[in-house]
Order: structure tokens, then sequence, then C-alpha cells
């Protein structure tokens, strides 16, 4: 007879990016949530300083998304997006639509940030092919590049660890941009760093070794997160649409954590007024509430893949069974209806300047190396210590929770990333907190 688990045993559960161990001896449940809290196991409130995983925009437990997620549970669970639909999935587009850049407005669903990520890139070069430049298979991303953890998404990402057991097996023809971090120029930068727009130009580098005729699209975060975040400098966004719009080459915006009002409007393509070919969203698209992503894709890409096959053909063999799923459709509708009703993109763009004093004000706490920002996400880098990599910023991130408020940290980043409700008073507990707790690291 085989064993059965135990109930509440922690061992069943294989958890993602996490120490399985060190957390199953030590672990940290949340159990409720509201507003801009979450509720501990051991009953304390905890102040939620990263939106979840960057992607509770509106905050938790919102009554809209909650009633029209129960009435369409209960109306309709699941309809099939395969040849057959359900009114709520062309509603959902269409408000996603709305928010696009100019052009932007083909949305095709995901489940996930990876997902989309990977549909983006499939986009891409199914459209070379759709025009007759079947020959445009190279895909370009960028050193500490996070793009999800698909094999497409691992492929054209750069961090290290999150390819090296998989090394055998990344999607062949991918190149890399150098990254644009450098802390001799950028350190402590408040905004968009100055120096660094010649670093799009080693696109052009890649493009002459490579030749254009090869490279499908070049993916890129215009604000990286999960490498622990990384402000574009000043004119480089628009020196890499400058090159690829020159040579052909598709431009795909990863918008998986700045969409949706992390920088105080719906886009980064919006706030940097920069126009890619493809954006990939996910997360606040519904406020988490459901997993769901979509791809927004240029009209011109749709219409070159669309009406290259027969009137009777699908044109694109690609989809998820849970593509526009009812429920995550409804979860979309009333978030999206949320951020407008109440202003949340113009809401966090007011906020901006306050949040940047208030980081920035950590300069001179115990072991700060660097502070960077842009709308509500900020990152500060710590010293290492010495031997153990990570350690100092792990231990940040525990003496935080126990003091009430949730981070996150990636390496010895500790990262922000506050629900767009968040108020000042809230902004100074989480800085000043971080403040506290730095001061008793080792
Ligand atoms: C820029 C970016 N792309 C893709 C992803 C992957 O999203 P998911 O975890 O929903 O697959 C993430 C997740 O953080 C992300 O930040």
């Amino acid at each position: 007879m085989t064993s059965r688990p135990v109930i509440n045993d922690m061992s069943s559960f294989w958890m993602p990016f996490t120490a399985n161990r060190q957390f199953k001896s030590a672990p940290r449940l949340l159990e409720s949530a509201k507003g801009m809290y979450y509720r501990s196991s051991d009953g304390r409130e905890v102040l939620d300083g990263c939106a979840g995983l960057w992607c509770v925009n509106a905050g938790h437990g919102r009554e809209q998304i909650v009633s029209a997620v129960t009435a369409q549970m209960q109306t309709m669970d699941f309809a099939p997006t395969f040849q057959m639909a359900h009114p709520l999935a062309f509603k959902a587009a269409s408000k996603v639509a709305e928010l696009m850049p100019e052009g932007l407005d083909r949305i095709f669903f995901t489940n996930s940030g990876s997902e989309s990520v990977d549909t983006a890139l499939k986009i891409a070069i199914a459209y070379h092919r759709a025009r007759g430049e079947g020959q445009r298979t190279r895909l370009i991303g960028r050193e500490r590049g996070y793009h999800g953890v698909g094999f497409g998404g691992i492929s054209v990402g750069g961090i290290g660890p999150n390819r090296k057991a998989y090394s055998g097996n990344l999607i062949p023809g991918v190149d890399h941009l150098p990254h644009t971090h450098n802390p001799e120029h950028n350190s402590f930068t408040q905004g968009q760093p100055v120096w660094g727009a010649h670093l799009a130009e080693d696109l052009e580098r890649l493009i002459a070794l490579h030749d254009a005729s090869t490279i499908a699209a070049v993916i890129v975060e215009p604000v990286s997160g999960s490498t622990g975040v990384l402000v574009p400098p000043q004119g480089y966004l628009q020196k890499l649409r400058e090159i690829t719009a020159k040579h052909g080459i598709l431009l795909i915006f990863d918008e998986v954590i700045t969409g949706f009002g992390r920088l105080g409007k719906a886009t980064a393509s919006e706030y940097f007024g920069v126009t890619p070919d493809i954006l990939t969203l996910a997360k606040a698209i519904n406020n988490a509430a459901i997993p769901m992503g979509a791809v927004a894709a240029h009209r011109k890409i749709h219409d070159a893949i669309v009406d290259s096959s027969s009137p009777n053909a699908i044109e694109l063999f690609h989809g998820y069974t849970y593509s526009a799923h009812p429920a995550a459709a409804a979860a979309c509708i009333a978030t999206l209806d949320l951020y407008r009703g109440e202003g949340l993109f113009e809401r966090a763009a007011g906020l901006a300047p306050f949040f940047e004093k208030t980081v920035h004000a950590l300069r001179d706490a115990p072991f700060v190396k660097d502070i960077r920002n842009l709308g509500l996400v900020a990152g500060i880098e710590l010293e290492s210590r010495p031997g153990a990599p990570g350690a100092r910023a792990y231990e940040t991130f525990v003496k935080c929770f126990e003091a009430g408020v949730l981070i996150r940290y990636t390496g010895d980043i500790l990262a922000f990333s506050p629900p767009l409700i968040i108020d000042e008073a809230q902004i100074h507990t989480l800085f000043d907190t971080v403040r506290k707790v730095l001061a008793t690291v080792d």
C-alpha cells in the first residue's frame, strides 16, 4: 500500500523558485489579504511592498473583481476558445486593446507571463514566414533579462542560474545584448540614468555578425524587474526602436511587470514614448485574481499571418485550453474598469516622486551599495556578505516579514513594487522598516 501524505504535511508541495528545505524548516504562510495588507498564519498584518509578485496592482480582495468572478463561475465555468468562444473573451480583448499603444490592438490570451513570452516569440517567427521571410528565425534577448521559464523565455532570458541546468537544450539561434547596468556610471540614479544609451548600438554589432535577414525579433523588458530593477538609460529604448525598424526586425517589449500602471501609465511603451511591434502582458492584467496573460500584437502582424492562409484554415497553430478562460476574462474586465474608475495609473504617477525620495533616503543605511527606481518600482542593492552572496538580502527579507512588511529579493537586491493603492504613510512604513532591519543584519 502506498503511504498517504499526512494532512498539512509540507513535503508534497514542490515549491517554485524556493529553497524548499530552508522554507519548510521555518515556513512563512499568508492566509488572507485585504487592500494593502496580508494576514499571516500567526495573525499578523503584513504590508504588501511588492503587490504579491508585482501583480496585485489594485490591492487585495477587491469586491468588484470578486463579484465579477463569482457571477461568471455561477453562469458558466468554462467554455473553449478553439473554434468556439464566449462573449467575455471579446470584451476583455477590446478592453485590453484600448490601453495598448497605437496599432497593437490584436490580443492573444495566455495564462501567464511565460506563456505570453513564448507566444510572442512564435508570433514573431510566424509573421516573417507569412511574409516570405522564413529565414528570419534568430531571436535576440539581453543579459540579465527575465522572460519567464518556458524554453523560449529562458533562451532569450539572461539570468545564468535560470538557464544553467537546461543549457544543453535551450532553443538555438539566440544571441544577447549587453545589460545596461554599470555601477560606475549609474549608481544612485533617480529615474533613468543619463549614461548608457550607446549600449543599444551593440545591436548593430549582432546584426553585422548574423545579418539582419536572419533575425526575427529583439525582446527586452523596458524596465528589468526580476533581475533586480534595472532602469533603461535615457534614449536607450528609442535607439533599439530605430535600429530594429531600420533592419525589419520586430521589437518585443516584455511588459509583464510594467504593464497596467507600474510606471504611472497603462504601459511602459506609453511612458517612454516608444512603440514596439509586440507587447507581452500578464500579472496585473486582472489583478492576478485568476491566472491570465496576453500578447498585444500590431495589426500588421496579425493581418500578415491571418491573411496568408486560405479563409477556412487555422492561421496560427497555437493556443491554450484556458486562453481567455471565462473567469479570468471576467476578472480582467472588472480590473481594467477598476483601474480606470479609481484613476490608479494616475495615482501611481502622482506618488512616484514621494516613493523616489523615500527610497533614496536609505542611501546612508548599512550595506546599501545602490538604489534605483522608476514609477512605483525600486531596487536597493546591498553589499554581499563575503562568501555568501544573497544571504544578507535573504536575512533582510525574513526580518522585514517578521516586522510586518513583505518585500522581494533577488541575489542581494531588495525589490519594491507595491500595489498602486499605497499611500504616503505606507510608503514611509515600508522603507522605514527596511532601514530599521538593515541596522540589525550582519
Ligand atoms: C518580465 C517578465 N516576463 C515574464 C515573466 C513570467 O511570468 P509568469 O511567472 O507569469 O510566467 C515575468 C515574471 O515575473 C516577468 O517579470
